[in-house]
């Protein structure tokens, strides 16, 4: 037992990229060394305590009375507290009646947008338009700093293979490459450079780490990947949120290597803080230092305290462990107070770069509150980026919709609805400032003849099938029929996971009714994860994937539609056939029995394909395009060297279009197994009808190289396959050589 135990200890040192601690370097300014020093301990535990004021809450509040709190600086940080009014009072508070006039910091969870609501960040992420995102992370942070707030915890860069976990809505998808490049983008819109204008907040980049892996997808639970995996896949969106300069970092509810991320040292300082040189701060997930006591890792409330201190937690969100509980290992010396000093000088700092200490109010302003908000240019942004995030499924030819139809049946629970379509995590986002699927339609056919016509039908869950009969009824003069169906938006964001991940109630039934009648059938579906589609794809003439799709909704997916925009999106998550094919992904390994539906004894199912319904990188456009081989400039290259691939995509259909051009690698032979494909490069080009565009990609040593079995980050000389093409499963290759 003793020596399992100890070559288990050794490989994981091994395994670990630093294990030595540095002190953390925290920059030192003298307004906030002074501040320091004239603190009490007190004084200082309540910098490192943020409490949720009792307005809103994403969980149950613990304490009340945060208002003495802020007097007798005992708390530095709210949130759920926004607005230019109640910020301000809070402020007042804490600047003209405590003993040292700290300023606050005010957080919230503006996910994907403030007032103007944006697709959620999966559909987002579908749109692989990185100026796009970026665009709309900016929107929804000067939305949110007009109103008083500071703080934004986004992004979620949490890579997901895990469709059953409610919060894969939150992030980007299952891929490393794209969720990393997406992380970028929201921290840069978000952040900007910096805080002059108070237009921008500071991100918080989430959940540290490997949340997005919990066993069986249910929420919260935990994670059991190897080092390797969690380096290779889920570690480098945080890394790229970090490298984007995001000021503040959550931790994660589960456990990594069976250390609760909130009390993992590895984590919090061996790779945040050493290998990354982050420093700014880290602020536990809600309680989440607290649940370290049913992890089973500590004992009682102090311990959990001590350990989230050593491991290097600066900010206790909503646990009142770091005001309450933790003195005791201050004084029996399990901690000291260079930690806590370094905890609330990386927390000063933040409050610095924003300029609070100078103006306490800079972020409070009512004339830019009142003129910021559900812009008209914000708008617009929503439907530019909400129309690219629509991903075409499924199209026999029905879509674009001629407007030589005469008359159009709209059905569905989710045709006129604005509650769903504003998404989870919508925060302060309001359905009234919502068009539904059925305005947006009459909007774009206002100057046509085209009849329409709506019905409900069903609800979204419920067994309630009464009126059916009345839908076919009407479908009968009906051209054509638009059928809006899918989840409601509480189905997904936190703990709400589910096991079965189908079009909930009614609603295929309703679908399959439509389609005795022979109509065609156009089934738009709005939904937070990737759900089992077989029968919608089956039942219908065109499948539109649109998410929830924020302010814009129902405007955008007209202009789809009709025809007004041509769908550009790929899928940026597989959708299974069947939960049972979960976890799937496009980035498996070779196994030593790979795949072949001729012969029994290898790695796949009895009674079911290996592959997705939709693979990742999937979608459709009105237009078609075709790539030519991929070249390279040399067939053969050193380790230093970059190598130029190049492809031919001509737009060979009728309409002007966008497409994603991905390149995938597959490092044939490698010291260790290797996935079959990986995303290293994408592009998005408009390519108008006829056109012809030649798109380049440069490779160097950075996308060939991987962990070897020393876990260290290595090239090795030998063959590699480049696929370049619109989605991944792409055959288009050319082979290359790396030398010595
Ligand atoms: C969630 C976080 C969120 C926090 C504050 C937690 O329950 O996991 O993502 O930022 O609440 O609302």
């Amino acid at each position: 037992m003793k020596t399992i135990i100890y070559i288990g200890v050794i490989l994981f040192l091994s395994c670990s990229k630093s294990t030595t601690s540095k002190m953390r370097s925290v920059p030192k300014d003298p307004l906030i060394e002074n501040l320091i020093s004239n603190m009490t301990l007190d004084e200082k535990l309540g910098q490192m305590t943020l409490y949720t004021t009792d307005w809103e809450s994403t969980g149950p509040t613990i304490r009340g009375g945060y208002e003495n709190d802020i007097k007798s600086g005992r708390c530095g940080a709210l949130f759920n507290s926004h607005t230019v009014d109640f910020t301000t009072r809070l402020q007042k508070i804490a600047v003209e009646e405590s003993r040292l006039k700290i300023p606050l910091l005010f957080g919230y969870d503006v996910i994907h947008g403030y007032k103007t609501m944006f697709p959620i960040p999966l559909g987002e992420a579908a749109s692989w338009d990185l100026e796009a995102i970026e665009k709309s992370a900016y929107i929804m942070s000067k939305e949110a700093a007009a109103s008083g707030l500071h703080w934004t915890y986004a992004p979620m860069v949490d890579i997901t293979r895990e469709p059953r976990w409610g919060r894969v809505m939150e992030g980007a998808g299952e891929d490393t490459y794209l969720g990393s490049r997406i992380a970028e983008a929201r921290v840069k819109g978000i952040q900007g450079t910096g805080f002059d204008k108070a237009d921008r907040l500071v991100a918080c980049v989430k959940h540290f780490a490997a949340y997005g892996a919990p066993i069986g997808g249910r929420d919260y639970n935990s994670v059991e990947i190897s080092e390797r995996v969690f380096r290779e896949v889920y570690l480098p969106p945080y890394k790229a949120a970090v490298d984007a300069g995001a000021l503040t970092v959550m931790t994660s509810f589960n456990d990594y290597n069976g250390i609760p991320a909130s009390g993992n040292k590895y984590l919090l300082t061996d790779i945040l803080r050493n290998e990354w040189g982050f420093n700014g701060f880290v602020v536990s997930d809600y309680t989440s230092i607290n649940e370290m006591v049913n992890h089973g890792v500590v004992k009682d409330e102090t311990d959990a305290g001590i350990l989230a201190i050593t491991a290097g937690m600066d900010m206790d969100m909503q646990g009142a462990i770091f005001q309450d509980k933790i003195k005791t290992g201050l004084n029996d010396g399990r901690i000291n107070i260079n930690q806590i000093d370094n905890s609330v000088r990386s927390i000063l700092r933040i409050k610095k770069l924003l300029g609070l200490f100078e103006n306490p109010f800079k972020f409070s302003d009512k004339t830019r509150e009142a003129n910021s908000i559900l812009t008209k240019e914000h708008l617009e942004a929503s439907r530019d980026v909400a129309r690219k995030s629509i991903v075409l499924l499924k199209n026999n030819g029905i879509l674009p919709i001629k407007k030589s139809v005469k008359k159009v049946l709209i059905a569905g629970p989710l045709a006129d609805d604005k509650n769903n379509l504003i998404g989870a995590w919508s925060g302060s986002g309001e359905a009234r400032h919502c068009v539904s699927l059925l305005e947006g339609i009459k909007q774009n056919l206002k100057a046509t003849d085209i009849r329409i016509e709506y019905i409900k039908g069903c609800e979204i869950e419920g067994s309630d099938k009464s009126n059916f009969e009345s839908v076919l009824a009407k479908v009968k003069d009906a051209d054509m029929v638009i059928l809006a169906i899918g989840e409601n938006k509480d189905m997904s964001g936190e703990a709400a996971a589910r096991s079965m991940i189908r079009i909930p109630g009614v609603q295929e039934e309703l679908l399959k009714e439509i389609r005795s009648s022979g109509k065609p059938i156009v089934t738009i579906v709005m939904n937070g994860r990737p759900l089992v589609l077989n029968d919608v794809h089956n039942g219908s003439d065109a499948v539109l994937e649109a998410w929830w799709l924020g302010s814009q909704a129902g405007n955008a997916i007209a202009d789809v539609l009709f025809g007004d925009y041509n769908p550009s999106a790929k899928l940026p998550i597989s959708f299974p056939r069947h939960e049972g094919q979960i976890p799937i992904f496009y980035n498996y390994k070779s196994t030593g029995r790979p795949f072949n539906p001729d012969s029994k004894w290898n790695t796949k199912y009895l009674d079911m394909p290996n592959a997705p319904l939709y693979n990742f990188g999937y979608g459709l456009s009105y237009t078609s395009f075709d790539y030519s081989a991929p070249t390279a400039d040399k067939t053969s290259f050193k380790n230093e060297d970059s190598v130029n691939i190049s492809v031919n995509v001509k737009n060979t259909g009728n309409y002007d279009g966008e497409e994603v051009i991905q390149l995938y690698i597959r490092d044939v032979v490698s010291s260790v197994t290797r996935p079959v494909k990986e995303l290293k490069a994408f592009r998005k080009v408009m390519i108008k009808k006829g056109e012809n565009k030649v798109i380049k990609f440069e490779l160097s040593k950075k996308d060939f190289s991987f962990y070897n079995d020393k876990m260290e980050w290595v090239t090795e000389p030998g063959e590699f396959h480049i696929l370049v093409g619109g989605s991944s499963d792409t055959a288009n290759i050319i082979k290359i050589k790396l030398t010595k």
